[in-house]
């Protein structure tokens, strides 16, 4: 077993990053700027807004949190959203989800112009991912593709199963698995609720990514031996022994499964960081092709 450590892998990107970000600021280059907007205070969206600042400040983008009261009304959140699609220092806009029921999420991220749209969110940006031309990719899953990359891991051929059909990861991450670039060319089984033989599928995975949200539901019978696990879970669960009171946990079972795999995400520090990489690199994408 081994480890597919994302927080390696997501530095290494950031460094490189970081170095382009000195080397267009000597040039007199304009620098990425991301604008995160986050609406209410649900503590886990707070400390993944607050982990893309902080990989901003890193990087040596600028960034700019906006944030509103839970009961912000939709057409003031979308007067935002035009302000800053209309504001050319801002290179890249993310809504980070989820948004509270009275808000329609998809009016939102329609709205997001899609030469800024880092999320990958919007139907401009997913029509050209389907058809494989480049365009920005949602962050978990492109963060995934990096990894997989950074490892020189072999999907040729392989069958993967992903389990989760969320625009966010799951039918993304089936998408780009099954392209015909390398990390790619997988044969690909999308696995969802109303799955019937998910064990039987997952017997069969040579690649699992698990992006299903139900802390430990992979378990070591589910797995073939040998086989590569990406974890995309990070359910919090009560930890009274832990200073914030919590810790993360994966939807796969770690300590039983790991032992039978070839390579193994972990959590926290596999995914999770990845995911900042991934739209670190869209940004700075964003940045190039609007100035
Ligand atoms: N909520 C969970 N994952 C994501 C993400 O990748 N982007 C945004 N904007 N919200 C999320």
């Amino acid at each position: 077993m081994q480890i597919l450590d994302g927080k390696l892998a997501a530095q290494a990107i950031k460094d490189a990053l970081k170095l382009d970000v000195a080397q267009r600021s000597n040039e007199g280059k304009k620098i990425p700027h991301l604008a995160a907007i986050l609406v209410g205070n649900n503590g886990a969206s707070e400390t993944y807004v607050a982990a893309k600042v902080k990989a901003c400040e890193e990087t040596g983008f600028k960034s700019t949190l906006v944030r509103f009261n839970s009961d912000i009304d939709e057409l003031t959140l979308l007067e935002e959203i035009d302000n800053l699609n209309n504001d050319p220092d801002i290179d890249g806009i993310l809504v980070q989800l989820p948004l509270p029921k009275h808000i329609d999420a998809k009016k939102v991220i329609d709205a997001i112009s899609p030469n800024k749209d880092v999320d990958g969110f919007h139907p401009a940006s997913v029509g050209k991912m389907v058809e494989g031309l480049p365009t920005f990719i949602p962050a978990t899953p492109y963060g995934i593709m990096l990894l997989l990359k950074h490892y020189k891991i072999d999907t040729k051929g392989k069958h993967a199963i992903v389990i989760g059909r969320s625009n966010i990861v799951g039918r993304p991450m089936s998408i780009l698995l099954s392209g015909n670039s390398n990390p790619g060319n997988c044969t690909v089984t999308i696995c969802h609720s109303h799955t019937t033989n998910l064990k039987e599928l997952c017997l069969q995975g040579d690649i699992i990514v698990a992006a299903l949200g139900i802390p430990e539901f992979v378990t070591a019978d589910m797995v073939k031996p040998g086989a590569i696990i990406i974890d995309v879970g990070i359910t919090r669960v009560e930890d009274s022994t832990r200073k914030s009171g919590f810790r993360l946990k994966g939807d796969v079972a770690f300590d039983q499964v790991a032992e039978k795999t070839d390579w193994i995400t972990p959590v926290p520090g596999g995914v999770g960081p990845m995911t900042i990489a991934a739209l670190m690199k869209n940004t700075y994408q964003a940045c190039i092709e609007n100035n």
